[in-house]
């Protein structure tokens, strides 16, 4: 157990404020359609995004797992980037749930271009997959919590638009992205075909996360969900965490965005770090010098108290969320320094 636990955004335990919002949450059975709790997050969703409507489900990858199920068939072709979460960590899903292949483009911040997205189209010819989806991730996690900016997406939208692609955005961690680029919900609401939004990362709920899209695709998603057993009963207890979120824990995102680049400042002063990537929101990546050993490093950090991950080889990573408080990062400040 960690005192300090910078591991990722999903760690965070919910307040005794949102524990009450949950059990005075009115509940229903949420497969037979009649859980209140549910139904109002879902059409609160919809309505800040401007879409015909939502489907609250268990996860982030669930939710990606069944947008990509919705808008593919088997032997199309999903355009994503090397980073992107829906094919390096959610267990080879594009292939055992959409049975569909992938093609790969983007930068090293996690950041797609039109270019690179045209380069990856493929021709009519029976010989290739079909490409049929454009994959966004806002913020990206392996990128470092970077973010589009609205002219981007603007851009990846029109060539999606012009190529036939439906348009999915991974926005496990979106409302970091809103806070920090002060973009709005009805903006992406306009330009996607799906959206899956986590709230149990930085927002701060114990579990689920809301699919949005148009009338047909929520209705087929809807029926997805059921398939794979995220048909779910009492749901409303977890709606209410979600609705709690919602209205007291998307403004403050933009304390841990600070804490992450304070945060970065201070390894950049430290001699055994080679490298640390500027942060955008609350994900803060980092490297080692190659002498210092990073299994030894995050484990003896992790005997202090404090849990930080490892994102590929060479790379350490921080993720600031409501949990972590001023006496947090003095102490994680004054470990570092000790190494
Ligand atoms: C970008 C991104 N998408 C999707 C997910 C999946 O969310 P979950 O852990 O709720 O399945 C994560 C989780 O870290 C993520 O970082």
């Amino acid at each position: 157990m960690f005192t300090v636990d910078l591991r990722s955004d999903t760690v965070t335990r919910p307040s005794d404020a949102m524990k009450k919002a949950m059990i005075e949450s009115p509940v229903g059975d949420d497969v037979l359609g009649d859980d209140p709790t549910v139904m109002r997050l879902e059409s609160v969703m919809a309505e800040r995004f401007g879409m015909d409507g939502s489907l609250f489900c268990v996860s982030g990858t669930q939710a990606n797992q069944i947008a990509l199920m919705s808008h593919l068939s088997p032997g199309d072709e999903v355009i994503c980037h090397p980073y992107a979460h829906i094919y390096n960590y959610e267990g080879g899903g594009i292939a055992a749930n959409a049975h569909a292949s992938v093609a790969f483009t983007g930068d090293d911040r996690g950041i797609m271009h039109p270019e690179g997205v045209l380069s990856c189209l493929k021709a009519d010819d029976i010989h290739f997959p079909k490409s049929r989806v454009l994959a966004v991730e806002n913020t990206s996690n392996k990128g470092g919590g970077t973010c589009y900016e609205w002219e981007e997406i603007e851009a990846l939208r029109a060539v999606a638009s012009k190529s036939g692609l439906l348009f999915h955005l991974d926005g496990a961690r979106l409302y970091n992205a809103l806070i920090a680029k002060n973009h709005s919900e009805s903006d992406y609401g306009a330009a996607f075909d799906s959206i899956s939004i986590c709230l149990s990362k930085g927002l701060g709920a114990p579990v689920g996360s809301i699919l949005l899209g148009n009338e047909a695709f929520i209705a087929h998603a809807k029926r997805i969900r059921k398939r794979i057993g995220g048909g779910w009963r009492q749901a409303g207890f977890l709606a209410g965490a979600a609705l709690y979120a919602m209205e007291h824990n998307v403004e403050r995102l933009a304390i841990d965005h600070a804490a992450a680049s304070d945060m970065a400042v201070f390894l950049q002063s430290l001699p055994y770090i080679s490298t640390v990537i500027s942060p955008e929101t609350n994900v803060l990546i980092f490297a080692l010098n190659e002498d210092l050993n990073q299994g030894r490093f995050i484990a003896d950090l992790a005997e202090k108290g404090i849990g930080i991950s490892q994102m590929g080889p060479g790379k350490c990573r921080m993720v600031f969320h409501l949990d972590i408080t001023e006496a947090h990062i003095k102490k994680v400040k004054s470990a570092l320094s000790s190494f």
